[in-house]
């Protein structure tokens, strides 16, 4: 288990569309270990692969600590409603942000072991999974954000 650097807003790989994992391998398991480990060293909420250079899909998703979600080829399956909360993002250190999401998703993803599992989240969970989800297709908060301000509190959640 290792701390990786983490990729930050102006690096052209954080723009870019991760492909699929095809298969769980040891390698990916120690790479989302990595991922765990450098998302707890920042005090984050969630973590993407291309935030540590891997361009492949997959996060990490803790919305309250020690519920954590390792997600690997997820996919939005069903979005409903709409909620606005404010965001920021290891990438983007020190900023917040505004941003209209779901208020209720439904996702698939494989696990740590190769399984599919089916999930229903709402409420902050759906806006930690969708902010991560983004970052597969070089998507980040800001490009949907309103009010994009400094943090006041360095040690809000980012993801
Ligand atoms: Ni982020």
């Amino acid at each position: 288990m290792a701390i990786r650097n983490i990729v930050t807003e102006g690096d052209e790989i954080l723009r870019k569309k991760c492909r699929e994992v095809s298969e769980v391998t040891d390698r990916i398991r120690t790479t989302m270990e990595d991922m765990l480990d450098t998302m707890h060293s920042e005090c984050g909420v969630g973590i993407a692969a291309p935030q540590v250079g891997v361009m492949r899909r997959m996060f990490i998703a803790e919305p309250e600590p020690g519920r954590v979600y390792f997600m690997i080829n997820p996919e939005i399956l069903e979005m409903e409603g709409s909620q606005w909360g404010a965001e920021g993002c290891l990438s983007v250190p020190g900023l917040i942000g505004d941003v209209e999401r779901p208020e209720r998703i439904k996702i698939k993803a494989l696990d740590l072991d190769g399984n599919e599992q089916v999930y229903d989240f709402e409420g902050f969970d759906a806006v930690v999974m969708c902010h991560e989800n983004d970052h597969l297709d070089g998507t980040l908060y800001t490009d949907k954000a309103q009010n994009i301000r400094v943090a006041e509190a360095p040690e809000e959640d980012e993801e």
